[in-house]
Formats: structure tokens, sequence, C-alpha cells
């Protein structure tokens, strides 16, 4: 009688566990199911609507406002794209500074950091193109930048594994071309921009009007943008959203060197130049570099007199290491309005608080 007892109360246990262990598995299912409904993005219905801005580049690419953080070598890893992401923008690793595996690490880090849609900045001289492209499209990345090269050889690849595509451009002329290749929208670049930048120097306020003649995809301006007011002014030239890099380096998650980031803050005026025309033109902010640059090209130096000089890893050894005075410091035009380093989502929001004030200030105007 007394092991029928005991085995009774064993038969119940398990009873009670094996009910227990199948509520728990139905509420994983349950919750799973929940968490894959819930849109990792935004739209005008799951949003206050005073908080998220409704045009054509929030649209495309599900994100809350249209400002896009530049995929920028030394300067955008997974922290800042995921930052910004979070903060209500679209988030890009530059991937141009970064071996296949190092990218493979940054994507897989980003989509741990961020449930919103973040993408990948691609120039397409980089020798290791094919290999990153393969990671782009195994690990599922839904948005890539492709810049410095030609739109037609990665778009319609990377479309039919349902990226979207959007290429940087600095003339119309690729603008023209970029739209035929079927990118889903381009950036234009202005002459201000910190980076590699067009040779025909089109600054920005120029620049968006001419392309908003000669595209019909949405354009998305860069080059000079920093602050709020800067991206109300190309969004009154036409443009659907604003791209930007400079800013972005002087922020807490980028990957900068700190010396660098510092460099930034105490630029003036005047301290970055267009350089390296020879070769692949270059915004730089001065130092020792720059100026054994500036003398080899007032001493007509060649492409390949040039090229000696700049070295490898001059990029590297200047934004990431903090040389700030062998190394090249690319940076733009703006960096002379950054005073201060602020974490990435501080950055966006005083963007928006900014350029709302500011379109506000100019409905009150007469006329
Ligand atoms: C440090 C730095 C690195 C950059 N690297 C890249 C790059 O790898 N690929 C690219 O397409 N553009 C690159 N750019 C250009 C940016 O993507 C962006 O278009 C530009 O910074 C916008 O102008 P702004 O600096 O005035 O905001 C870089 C810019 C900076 C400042």
């Amino acid at each position: 009688m007394f092991y029928i007892r005991i085995f009774q109360a064993k038969i119940k246990n398990i009873i009670i566990y094996t009910i227990k262990l199948c509520i728990f598995i139905i509420n994983k299912i349950i919750n799973k199911k929940t968490q894959n409904n819930i849109l990792p993005s935004y739209s005008p219905s799951t949003i206050k609507k005073s908080n998220y801005m409704d045009n054509k580049i929030t649209r495309l690419f599900n994100i809350q406002y249209p400002i896009v953080q530049a995929g920028m070598i030394w300067c955008s890893g997974w922290e800042l794209a995921a930052a910004v992401s979070n903060a209500g923008g679209l988030g890009i690793i530059g991937s141009g500074s970064m071996y296949p595996d190092v990218l493979k690490e940054h994507i897989q880090k980003c989509k741990k950091a961020t449930s919103k849609p973040f993408g990948v900045n691609v120039p397409m001289l980089y020798p290791d193109i094919d290999k990153h492209m393969d990671i782009i499209i195994s690990e599922g990345v839904k948005i890539v930048f492709t810049s410095a090269g030609n739109p037609k050889t990665w778009t319609q690849k990377l479309k039919d594994h349902g990226i979207t595509v959007v290429h940087v451009i600095s003339n119309s002329k690729f603008a023209i071309k970029a739209e035929e290749a079927g990118v889903d929208a381009i950036v234009a670049e202005g002459f201000e921009a910190g980076g590699h930048n067009g040779r025909e120097e089109t600054t920005t306020l120029c620049l968006i009007p001419l392309i908003k003649q000669c595209v019909t995809i949405p354009v998305i301006a860069a080059g000079g943008i920093g602050t709020g007011r800067g991206m109300l002014a190309v969004m009154a030239l036409g443009a659907d959203g604003v791209q930007i890099g400079s800013r972005f380096v002087a922020s807490d998650e980028s990957s900068a060197n700190i010396k660098f980031k510092d460099k930034i803050i105490t630029s003036n005026d005047g301290d970055t130049l267009l350089s390296l025309k020879k070769l692949t033109p270059v915004r730089l902010l001065k130092n020792n570099f720059f100026d054994q640059v500036q003398q080899a090209e007032s001493n007509c130096a060649s492409s390949e007199e040039l090229t000696k000089l700049l070295g490898r890893g001059r990029a590297k050894k200047g934004m990431f290491e903090g040389d700030i005075d062998e190394g090249e410091l690319e940076i733009g035009q703006v960096a002379a309005l950054i005073k201060e380093i602020k974490p990435a989502h501080a950055i966006v929001e005083e963007i928006i608080a900014e350029y709302k004030l500011a379109k506000e200030e100019l409905n009150k105007s007469t006329w």
C-alpha cells in the first residue's frame, strides 16, 4: 500500500511537471509570434504623428526621420549605426575600411543591438567587394549604399535579393546613370562634404536643385549638413532626406580616435580643403600631412609621387589610431560648426528639434 501511494505521488508530480512544461512551451510560441508581429520600424499608425516625418525616404527605409548617418571608413561601425537606427534615423556601417570577416562581425553585432532597419555602405573600388556583397546578402542586410563606382555593376544582383539600393553621386550625369541602373534613391553629395568628393566642386546648394531636375527617384542631400537648419535648407531645395557624415564622426559611438574627434570640435572655418585631386579628391583637415600634400601639389607632383606620399594606411593612422599630425584626417566643412562630442541619439534629437523650430519660425514670417 505504501509503495502504491509513493507511485501515485510520483505519477502526479510527472503529470504536473508535464502540464507546466506544455504551458511554458505554448507561452514561448505565443511570445515569439507576437514579437514577430511587432514592426521593427516606424509607420504613421505605430507612432505618434508628431514624432514621425512621413515622406519618401522614411517610407522607403521604414524609419522615423529622413536622417541617414553616412557610412564612413574608420568611423562608422556597428555601435554608431545601431545608435542612429535606435534613435529613429538610418544607421550605416562603413565597410570600406573592413576586411570581410570584420564586416560580418559588425553586421551581426548591429543586428543584435537594434531591431530597426540599418544599412551597409560599400565603396565599389574596394578590392574584396565580391566577398563583401556575399556577406551582405547572406547576413540578410536589407539596405545597401554603394559609392565610388558604376551603379550598374551590383544594383540588379542586390535587388534580386530584395535589397534596397542607394547610390552616391556628385553630378547630374551620374545621377541619371544611377536611376537607369535601377537604384531606389540617390545621395547627392556636394563639395562641402567630408571624405572623397566630386571633381566638379558643385556645392550642395547648387547640386540638389540640379539633381531634382534630372531624376524622379528620391534624393538624399549630403555635404555640409550638421544642424536642423541645414536639414531644413536642403529639404527646401527639394531633397527628400539628408545624409550626415562629419557630425556623426564627433559622436560618442563613432569609432574615430578621440584625438581626431577633439581636433574636429576645435577646428574653424577654412581648416579643411579638397586635396589630392590628381588621385581621388578628398576633403582633408589641415595638419602636417596636409601641408606635405599641398607642397607636393604646388610642385606639380605626379600621381605616382602623390601615391607614394600617401603611402599605405594613412587614413587609419589619422582617424583610427589618432596620429593627428601625420595621418589623413577626412572631414567636411561643417566641422567648423561642431563644438561638442555627443551621443548619436542626442545629435538626431537636436537636429529634429532645431528643424521643427526653424520651420515654425519660417512659417511665422509674413511672406
Ligand atoms: C571620415 C569620413 C569617411 C568617409 N568615408 C566614406 C566611405 O567609406 N564611403 C562613402 O561613400 N562616403 C564616405 N564619406 C562621405 C560620407 O558618406 C558623406 O557623404 C559625407 O560625410 C557627407 O558630408 P558631411 O561630412 O558634410 O556630412 C566619408 C566621410 C567622412 C567624413
